[in-house]
């Protein structure tokens, strides 16, 4: 099985010291950075914007990963284009999803396409041939620190199945409750990159303890 990416989501990390706390991610051994956007309409909570992710850009090389959890998400693209490795948009927000992610390819930026434990896998099914990513919520977005939904990896394993027989080039990233108790279940279900929030940023270990053992979870496999 290829190397499963790992990319720490700051939502729980000290948000007083994000510039150390992405540094430490870097250092750790992430392969990318997980930024959650939310603006307290699409999900209760609002966190942060383009300003905070452009600090974050000058602190570490890590690719960023934006997971835009807003509404009208195509109205914001632009703002995040030149900061992002990948721009992901949630299709319960996106009428026209495919020319939502042309246009973030066209800014430069790889697409991704993120659908959330409600919504079924034929919403996204006639965007698997145009997107980068597909970021599979396995828990109800808004909050870190949750739990898995377990029954969420078969529909995993349904996206990679259909990715596999159509021949696209997309990837899969898992986001939500991924630990390492279950992150080699996740890597098996067909996932490229795991998101991982509280279980890298938390009081119980270091980050790059944390990362440690999350990659001799997934190594396993
Ligand atoms: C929640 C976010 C996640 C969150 C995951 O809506 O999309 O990226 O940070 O946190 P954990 O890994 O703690 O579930
Ligand atoms: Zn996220």
């Amino acid at each position: 099985m290829a190397t499963i990416k790992l990319a720490p989501s700051i939502l729980t990390a000290d948000f007083g010291r994000l510039a150390d706390e992405a540094r430490a991610a870097e250092a750790g051994g992430a392969d990318l950075l997980h930024l959650d956007v939310m603006d307290g309409q699409f999900v209760p909570v609002i966190t942060f914007g383009p300003l905070v992710v452009e600090a974050i850009r000058k602190a570490t090389e890590l690719p960023l990963d934006i997971h835009l959890m807003i509404v009208e998400p195509e109205r914001q693209i632009a703002a995040f284009a030149e900061l992002a490795s990948t721009i992901n948009v949630h299709i319960e927000v996106s009428p026209h999803i495919n020319r939502t992610l042309d246009g973030i390819r066209k800014l430069g930026a790889r697409c991704g396409v993120c659908i959330n434990p409600g919504t079924p896998v034929s919403a996204i099914e006639e965007s698997l041939a145009e997107v980068d990513q597909v970021m599979v919520m396995t828990i109800n977005p808004g909050w870190g620190g949750q739990q898995m939904i377990p029954r969420q990896l078969d529909k995993v394993r349904r996206i990679r199945e259909l990715i596999d027989e159509g021949g696209y080039g997309a990837e899969i990233m898992i986001d939500g409750g991924v630990k390492v108790a279950n992150a080699a279940l996740c890597a098996q279900a067909g996932a490229h990159t795991l998101v991982c929030g509280s279980s890298v940023y938390n009081r119980e270990a270091s980050v790059a303890e944390s990362l440690a053992r999350l990659r001799a979870a997934v190594e396993r496999v």
